[in-house]
């Protein structure tokens, strides 16, 4: 994979970021060969359920008593001990940050135990590189990270080198998603519910905003379309007019997620003078078909070959961290002990302090 890597890396990964508490061992071989040994998720979703959302507390406290279980049933999956490892590397950020010291911690530790180096991984990271676990896709590409707490344009020319193109100036994708659902009674997640739900509707039958339709730059906003799906949500309770509601909300998400896309995609295409053009969708949201099928017309029509994780990849997992973990660690780019778990960490930290309207809070660095 790069120049300095002689030998196959054999890294555990480690994620507690949000409500998945997910351990994981990957081989990146020095041929550039991806394999991944085991990948064990523990879903807190049912925890979380009764309350409609993640709660920290919780997620913290669920982290604490699954890692140790999680990371022993990985290593067992994979048939290694941990000296067999050449690094663990852990998410630090960004995440609710009572969860992301449960995992960090737990990979300082085996890295202290064991002499083994750490990488301290950021989760977008993770994302970024999560179609490279089941397809084969050099550097550099387009990515559109979509989840819960993500939603931006970036180009990615490797691992820790990225430059961002876009990102949404209120909510995610994923959280306009949930917020909607919840409000048309579906339970958490509400993604998937919706998109279930959505199954045979009619998409045009309920108008919704378009929001920055003409507007220079990639940015996103969905805040508008939510005010407006809940406001219509509130009249509406037969099944078929939900089921077209849902049809409605899905069709406007993917299509401003497309519009804005299309438009990374020219710039991206004039910058790189239009040859070897790569799209890559990651992220929770990217296990939505309508979205996908809407991203790879897109990417056919502008000459772009299109890759999506499998679904397992979309969504939180250590696998991704793994592999991001190993990619750094053939480069040299591993991290002290001392590495903090963080809240907030842009991808790309030089747009985030250069663009004064992407500060915390409002626009959020998770975003
Ligand atoms: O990547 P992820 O697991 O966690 C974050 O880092 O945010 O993404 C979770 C998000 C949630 O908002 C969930 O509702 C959304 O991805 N999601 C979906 C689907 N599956 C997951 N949204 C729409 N359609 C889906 N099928
Ligand atoms: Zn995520």
């Amino acid at each position: 994979m790069s120049p300095q890597q002689k030998s196959d890396l054999t890294v555990l990964g480690i994620e507690t970021s949000c409500d998945e508490t997910a351990a994981a061992v990957v081989r990146l071989g020095a041929d550039g060969e991806v394999a991944v040994l085991s990948s064990i998720v523990a879903s807190q979703i049912a925890e979380h359920r009764p309350y409609g959302g993640v709660v920290p507390e919780i997620a913290a406290r669920s982290h604490v008593e699954m890692i140790d279980g999680v990371i022993a049933e990985a290593m067992a999956k994979a048939s290694l001990r941990f000296a067999d490892l050449s690094g663990v590397a852990a998410t630090a950020g960004p995440g609710l940050v009572g969860g992301v010291m449960v995992g960090l911690a737990a990979g300082k530790a085996i890295a202290l135990a064991r002499g083994l180096p750490l990488m301290a991984v950021n989760h977008l990271e993770g994302h970024a590189v999560s179609a490279r676990l089941d397809s084969r896709i050099d550097y550099p590409f387009l990515l559109l990270l979509v989840s819960g707490g993500h939603c931006q344009l970036l180009e990615v020319e490797g691992v820790g080198r990225c430059r961002r193109l876009g990102s949404t100036i209120d909510d995610a994708a994923g959280e306009a998603f949930d917020k909607i659902a919840k409000t048309m009674g579906l339970p958490y997640p509400g993604g998937p519910a919706l998109e279930k739900l959505a199954e045979g509707g009619d998409a045009s039958r309920f108008v919704l905003p378009r929001a920055l339709l003409g507007r220079e730059g990639c940015d996103f906003s969905f805040s508008g379309l939510k005010t407006a799906a809940a406001r219509l949500a509130e009249g509406v309770s037969d099944p078929i007019d939900q089921r077209d509601l849902a049809a409605s909300v899905q069709a406007a998400i993917t299509r401003q997620l497309v519009e804005r896309t299309a438009k990374a995609m020219k710039l991206y295409a004039a910058a790189h003078g239009g040859r070897g053009l790569r799209f890559v969708v990651a992220g929770g949201v990217a296990a939505n078909g309508a979205v996908r099928e809407g991203l790879q017309k897109a990417a056919a029509a502008q000459g772009f070959s299109f890759t999506a994780p499998s679904l397992a990849y979309c969504t939180d997992n250590a696998a991704m961290i793994a592999l991001a973990g190993a990619e750094r660690l053939a480069l040299g780019l591993t991290s002290g002990l001392d590495a903090v778990a963080r809240p907030r960490w842009p991808l790309d930290e030089a747009a985030a302090l250069a663009d004064p309207t992407h500060v915390p809070g409002r626009k959020g660095a998770k975003a």
